[in-house]
């Protein structure tokens, strides 16, 4: 078969492949892999019994389920989730939002493979447009979604290093600069894969850049706020003219309903929604069925602070402190959790790549994701790329203390072979 150069795209592997390829067959197969891989959420016994609530209503109520899986939705997406989304983050948060300024995709990754190719390629006057990651390391998920080679451009960070084996990654502000090759800004707010999340006044920082460059500012809380709100300091939601903000019902629970949110204004709402008719249709309506009575209540926010985040705040704790008893003596850093459900564990000078560090724990049945992989757009080579890896906390803690007595042991035996 001779494809295209779309086509060739898909041909070669990709960070993301691997990592879902690692997380689905882990989950499925009996085999007695720790996953400590991929983004799975963890399955919060509190959150699901909502989810199961709501779903027996649904079948209870005549018609009810038959609407959800019989019917297309608008391109736009159910419109009484949309419409109850922009009636609760006006009262609650103020955001000048009407249901025009909101669109749900299918998982918020699809809204970024349309956002980033909206706003990265070449433009009509000839210029190859560029998606700026202002801090690097960021979501391995970005890395292959422009249809243009190099549609990427990111700068190292800063790192500051903090007591207790703990380090953190600043924007270089200095060293940022916005040429005329950048098409849009983007952010993870926590970042994955590190934890990190980005105060407010850095994000005042970006939205200043993103007004006076006329860029759009993409936030991608998929883990912030306003839900589920997986941040443990403080961090306001912010959303104005400047910003798109990217949601998703996954990190709530729902990933399998493959529900993204795109929040902007009404242009590129408009075009979001003409991309999904292309791409397929209608988005899902599964998710928005689901959560709509807790979005109509106010109640998905009361979720994420009360059930949600204290979840894996616990389970962070004990992770971190499980590495710092079992690497004594070991040169290591872990990047300070402030967010989401992820370590970035840092080996100072590890003897071998991280790559091959991956490869050496998926033996001994413990799969993580290599570090090189979260730095789209960074081109310049740095081996600090290579001697960091992430790992998951969200799985069942018998799971993660397994796995990270593994990780421990294997590191060991890299720096002492
Ligand atoms: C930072 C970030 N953004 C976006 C996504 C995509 O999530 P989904 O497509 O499930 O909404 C993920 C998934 O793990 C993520 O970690």
């Amino acid at each position: 078969m001779h494809f295209s150069r779309f086509g060739r795209k898909f041909q070669t592997s990709s960070g993301i492949l691997q990592l879902m390829d690692d997380l689905g067959n882990a989950l499925a197969s009996d085999e007695r892999m720790l996953m400590l891989g991929g983004g799975n959420p963890s399955h919060i016994p509190k959150v699901q019994a909502l989810y199961r609530r709501r779903m027996k209503r649904i079948l209870k109520h005549k018609g009810a389920f038959e609407r959800m899986i019989g019917n297309y939705q608008s391109p736009q997406g159910e419109k009484e989730f949309v419409q109850a989304l922009a009636a609760l983050l006006r009262s609650q948060f103020g955001w000048e939002v009407g249901p025009e300024n909101i669109v749900l995709t299918n998982g918020s990754q699809t809204a970024f493979f349309i956002l980033f190719n909206l706003f990265a390629g070449l433009d009509d006057r000839g210029v190859n447009k560029k998606i700026l990651f202002p801090l690097a390391p960021e979501y391995i998920g970005y890395s292959d979604i422009g249809l243009e080679k190099n549609f990427a451009s990111a700068i190292r960070p800063q790192i500051e290093f903090l007591d207790q084996n703990f380090f953190k990654y600043h924007i270089d502000f200095k060293a940022l600069s916005i040429t005329e090759e950048i098409g849009a800004i983007c952010v993870s707010r926590p970042t994955n894969p590190t934890g990190n999340v980005l105060t407010d006044s850095e994000i005042e920082r970006l939205v200043s850049l993103a007004k006076k460059h006329e860029l759009p500012l993409i936030i991608d809380s998929a883990y912030g706020t306003p839900f589920p709100n997986i941040i443990y300091t403080e961090a306001n939601p912010v959303f104005n003219q400047h910003t798109v903000v990217c949601m998703s019902l996954s990190k709530l629970g729902l990933p399998a309903t493959r529900t993204g949110v795109v929040i902007a204004n009404e242009e590129l709402i408009r075009i979001i929604s003409s991309a999904n008719a292309v791409l397929s249709l209608s988005p899902s309506s599964v998710g928005a069925a689901l959560a709509l009575d807790l979005i109509k209540s106010g109640e998905i926010i009361k979720i994420g602070a009360d059930l949600i985040r204290p979840f894996y705040r616990k389970k962070a704790g004990r992770a971190v402190r499980q590495l710092q008893k079992e690497l004594r003596g070991v040169d290591f850093l872990i990047h300070k959790p402030e967010g989401a459900f992820f370590l970035w564990l840092w080996f100072r000078n590890l003897p071998v790549t991280s790559q091959m560090l991956y490869q050496r724990l998926k033996q001994r049945g413990v799969l993580v994701v290599s570090g090189h992989y979260f730095f789209p757009g960074l081109t310049e080579p740095w081996p600090h790329q290579h001697e960091c890896i992430r790992v998951t906390y969200a799985q069942d803690e018998r799971i993660v203390k397994a796995g990270l007595s593994i990780i421990a042991e294997e590191v060991k035996k890299a720096f002492h072979a």
